[in-house]
């Protein structure tokens, strides 16, 4: 039986290594005794986005991205949409799926901490009503780091649930308020009553929303709820290994989610296929991506290179939505964009397929949305996968305050020299 190490030889001292392999990992700290003399710091790795580096073991969320699979504590993704959002918010966070009674009580304490503290209508007040929704959002938790002051006793294990239902439920009050401040629209106060996400859209449009709707936002939320350790989630924990309080670190990874590669995708999706137009102008838009010049976005993902499980769900969704609202009129660009996208060799050569963002912002339009509420949207669903991480990371023994390692390439030590003395 072959021992479960790694026989490393450095070429420069001639000298072998023995490296203990586990969970098919060697840890990286291991190769610091792989050194050219004493006074050698020893051997680091160099991994620039993280392509292939563990940062901390998880329970959470599993996605093979070659096969195409993404499961909630071991449930395939494929399964649990036909559950509710709050359900799978319950999986990431406890690791099992509640009973009746467990469901309703957690819905119960949800819906008693929606209500957001009086001073946030003076606070998004104080927008321009141009303001990007998604940087109100952000500012909004931020914001509350300043109202529960007593939060950040993230150490305490009774304070960290507290907050984790409060962000849960008040992420919703939030976007609602960013959406209503955007559209110049009064604010609306949570409905006593009302589900999760029934009191969401009553909060957005104040009108008894059709079920089919609440229904696709519901699942889209289900989709959206964690992704293991993506851009956003690797800020929530780095932030929150340094024990920030949890409504800082999450304005921090919605901070992340932001950018267009990531949580962005949504908006910048609509946009092209705004920008193309129509269907005959597609092939002109392709050559540009071929070119170098624009990308395809809502294509392409760092680790499924089959093809994203979440966007085959979108896209059975989005059927179910336009049946009711009537067909978004892009969606044709969309559908074709994609049938010459995947029989093209050069998304062919490069695993590029549909992810998650490329047909959701097609729904959320039809639903009434604004472009800029979609990364919003992402965000408040991507909440409970962020707490289920940062719950998590504060409880595992290996971590400690995130920190890595530089390799530097600039000037040697030099002396000051006074400004009179400058060239
Ligand atoms: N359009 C055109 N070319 C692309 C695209 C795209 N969307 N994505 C990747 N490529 C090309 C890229 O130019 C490169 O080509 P080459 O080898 O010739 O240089 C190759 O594919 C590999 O790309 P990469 O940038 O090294 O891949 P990555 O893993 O770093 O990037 C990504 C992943 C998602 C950032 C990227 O695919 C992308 O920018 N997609 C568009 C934005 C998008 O839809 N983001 C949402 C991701 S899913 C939601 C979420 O979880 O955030």
């Amino acid at each position: 039986m072959p021992a479960d190490t790694l026989t490393l030889i450095d070429n420069r001292t001639a000298k072998t290594y023995e490296l203990p392999i586990k969970d098919g990992t060697i840890k990286a700290t291991d190769l610091r005794q792989v050194k050219v003399d004493a006074n050698d710091f020893g051997m680091m790795t160099y991994d620039p986005a993280y392509m292939n580096t563990a940062a901390c073991k998880s329970r959470i969320t599993f996605i093979d991205g070659d096969k195409g699979i993404l499961n909630y504590r071991g449930y395939p993704i494929e399964q649990l949409d036909e559950g509710s959002y709050i359900e799978s918010a319950y999986l990431l966070l406890y690791g099992e799926l509640p009973n009746a009674s467990q469901l309703a009580h957690f819905n119960g304490e949800l819906l008693e901490r929606v209500e957001l503290p009086a001073f946030f209508d003076r606070f998004f007040d104080g927008f321009e009503q141009h303001a990007h929704t998604m940087s109100m959002w952000m500012a909004g938790l931020a914001a509350l780091s300043a109202a529960y002051p007593e939060s950040r006793k993230v150490l305490d294990a009774t304070v960290r649930k507290e907050f984790i239902l409060r962000a849960i439920a008040q992420v919703l009050t939030l976007a609602a308020y960013a959406y209503r401040r955007g559209q110049g629209l009064p604010l609306i106060r949570p409905k006593a009553g009302l589900g999760l996400v029934d009191n969401f859209v009553h909060m957005l449009f104040e009108k008894e929303p059709h079920p089919v709707l609440v229904r696709a936002l519901d699942v889209l939320f289900i989709l959206h709820a964690d992704h293991e350790q993506n851009c956003s989630t690797s800020t929530m924990r780095l932030v929150g290994s340094s024990q920030a309080d949890p409504f800082t670190s999450l304005s921090a990874a919605a901070g992340a989610l932001f950018g267009p590669l990531h949580g962005g995708a949504n908006e910048a999706v609509l946009k092209m296929l705004r920008q193309i137009g129509s269907v005959e102008h597609i092939p002109e838009f392709i050559t540009r991506v071929k070119a170098g010049e624009v990308r395809l976005m809502g294509f392409g993902h760092r680790v499924y290179k089959n093809y994203d499980p979440r966007a085959r769900i979108v896209k059975q969704t989005a059927e179910s939505v336009f049946a009711v609202t009537g067909k978004n009129p892009l969606l044709d660009v969309a559908v074709e964009l994609e049938r010459i996208a995947l029989s093209d060799e050069y998304f062919i050569k490069r695993k590029l397929y549909p992810n998650v963002d490329f047909y959701s912002g097609l729904i959320y339009e039809a639903m009434g949305f604004p472009a800029d509420m979609f990364t919003v949207l992402f965000g408040v669903a991507r909440t409970s996968g962020w707490l289920a991480q940062w719950e998590e990371l504060l409880g595992d023994e290996d971590q400690k305050i995130g920190r890595p390692r530089q390799i530097f390439l600039g000037e040697g030590k030099r002396d000051y020299v006074t400004l009179e003395n400058r060239k």
